[in-house]
């Protein structure tokens, strides 16, 4: 037998595009039609008076249009409970407009570099470090990237990702498939103390070290902070290359600093046309008209939600392009807004696939749930339906009225807000018309502006996560680390008094 050919398919789009970018085919993000018909919308239709308990009313939302001005005015004076270690950080907010074309031009030459001699390119970094790259990337590229020929990447080089997690398994599996393989890595940790990620570029950059001698060190890039810690220390003492974290710029917040741009252009997507996203957004939230300002709109729904009882936002996407935008929200929100027994916990969600797993909690369940879709309205292919002689599975009416699979992948967001909002479940819709780094940086920034409104919302300071710290003291005590001698002592002594219920 045969393999398969794709008969009558034609090209797949979003490789004919990975290859216009690999050639320098940029899209046309300064011309008013391009900027027209890529725009990102928010449609709160839905989320007012679904049925039962917890619904939001349009009055609800009036109501708190003087308090989320406020907060919104403080947010552009740099006013509030902002800072970290005293310093106000909220430095994302004119980043789009102070990157310069000679940063990008710098980080281009260097990825442009390395991505000639290397087969392969491999993100280290962690929560911030981590998500907004994978989510801009997945966003951008072939599902199946890394199996595609080079031709087929446009030139890039396979794009892996570790340090996210620390099972060794999964870091065995990423490298057999480095095996072979020329690499260069990108350490992304702005503490440069982060223990997932240290442990991970030890590892490489020993095998890399054991490979390639010296040679290994300029394949090795660094983004840390501008001046101070371990890998700031570490890439001074072997003339690592070195991106910068700026200071007022937190993690979650920091896809566009060289946490991202530098993956990202190695990844061969046009880092400019993402800033421009990011400015156009900008220039769009800075407004002070409530109705026509996105971000505050959508903090409010948000705070109207749980302060009416919602606990969960369920932010699903009908693109599995998407889904790991949905992710980088279940960082931004949580880790923002969890203090004080606050906030909505995000889940990231693919429909149609969790509509079969748990879309009867959704429709049926507990009523204490927000749904957000993000709805891509153009996919990069169009996939046909085809007849059948029987019609048993009684699907020809699709082909009949001229439908193709992207019409019903559409009403895979329609029918669930429709259906959900009558079970109880307020719910808006986030349009994001095609799958570009325009778009993608629209759609940052409004999440990141929104999430800082409802941190003076919610009364207290988004930009810090001390909560996180609780885990990694934990961590370091149970396994020995010198400097948690007593919390080690504290935590075992509560472990052993505790009668364990196992089964
Ligand atoms: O948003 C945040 O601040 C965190 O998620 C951090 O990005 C994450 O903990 C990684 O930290 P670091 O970059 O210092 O390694």
């Amino acid at each position: 037998m045969k393999g398969l050919r794709l008969i009558d398919m034609g090209e797949n789009r979003t490789v004919r595009t990975q290859q216009g970018r690999g050639g320098q085919i940029r899209n046309p993000f300064d011309s008013a039609a391009f900027r027209a018909e890529n725009k990102i919308t928010l449609d709160v239709t839905n989320m007012f008076d679904a049925p039962g308990p917890g619904s939001v009313s349009r009055e609800d939302v009036e109501s708190l249009i003087p308090e989320v001005i406020k907060a919104h005015q403080m947010l552009k004076n740099n006013e509030g409970d902002i800072c970290d270690h005293d310093i106000p950080m909220t430095g994302w907010q004119d980043l789009p407009v102070e990157i310069g074309e000679a940063h990008l031009t710098r980080i281009r030459s260097i990825t442009d570099e390395l991505a000639r001699e290397v087969d392969a390119f491999v993100s280290l970094g962690i929560g911030g470090s981590y998500l907004g790259i994978e989510a801009t990337f997945r966003a951008l590229t072939h599902t199946y990237f890394n199996q595609l020929t080079r031709d087929e990447r446009g030139g890039a080089p396979e794009i892996y990702f570790l340090g996210q997690n620390m099972d060794p398994d999964f870091f065995r599996d990423t490298l057999d498939m480095l095996q072979g393989k020329r690499i260069a890595i990108n350490v992304i940790s702005k503490s440069g103390t982060t223990t997932e990620t240290a442990i991970a570029f030890r590892v490489i950059r020993k095998l890399m070290e054991e490979n390639w001698g010296e040679d290994a060190d300029r394949m090795i890039l660094v983004t840390t902070d501008r001046a101070r810690g371990a890998l700031k220390e570490m890439a001074g003492q072997k003339g690592y290359r070195t991106f910068v974290i700026p200071d007022n710029i937190g993690g979650r917040f920091s896809v566009l600093t060289d946490v991202g741009l530098v993956g990202l252009a190695m990844a061969n997507i046009d880092i400019g046309e993402f800033v421009a996203g990011f400015i156009a957004m900008r220039d769009l939230t800075t407004g002070d008209v409530f109705w026509e300002n996105p971000s505050l709109v959508h903090a409010a729904m948000r705070h109207a939600a749980w302060c009416s009882g919602k606990k969960i936002e369920v932010v699903a996407t009908n693109a599995v392009s998407l889904y790991s935008v949905a992710r980088w929200m279940e960082q931004l929100f949580p880790e923002s807004e969890g203090h004080d027994g606050h906030g909505l916990w995000v889940s990231p969600s693919l429909y149609s696939e969790k509509l079969h797993a748990n879309g009867q909690m959704v429709q049926q369940g507990e009523r204490n749930i927000l749904e957000t879709f993000l709805l891509l309205k153009e996919h990069d292919n169009r996939i046909q339906i085809p007849r059948t002689d029987n019609n048993l599975d009684g699907l020809d009416f699709i082909v009949d009225k001229g439908l193709d699979m992207n019409s019903v992948n559409r009403m895979v967001i329609e029918g669930p807000a429709y259906a959900h909002h009558k079970g109880g479940v307020p719910n808006m819709t986030i349009e994001i018309p095609r799958r570009n780094a325009f778009n993608l940086g629209q759609l940052y920034y409004m999440m990141e502006r929104s999430v800082a409104i409802s941190g003076y919302l919610l009364g207290h300071n988004p930009f810090i996560q001390p909560g996180v710290e609780a885990y990694k003291e934990a961590m370091f005590a149970l396994i020995g680390k010198p400097g948690f001698e007593e919390a080690a002592r504290n935590i075992r002594g509560e472990l052993e008094k505790i009668r364990r219920i196992r089964i």
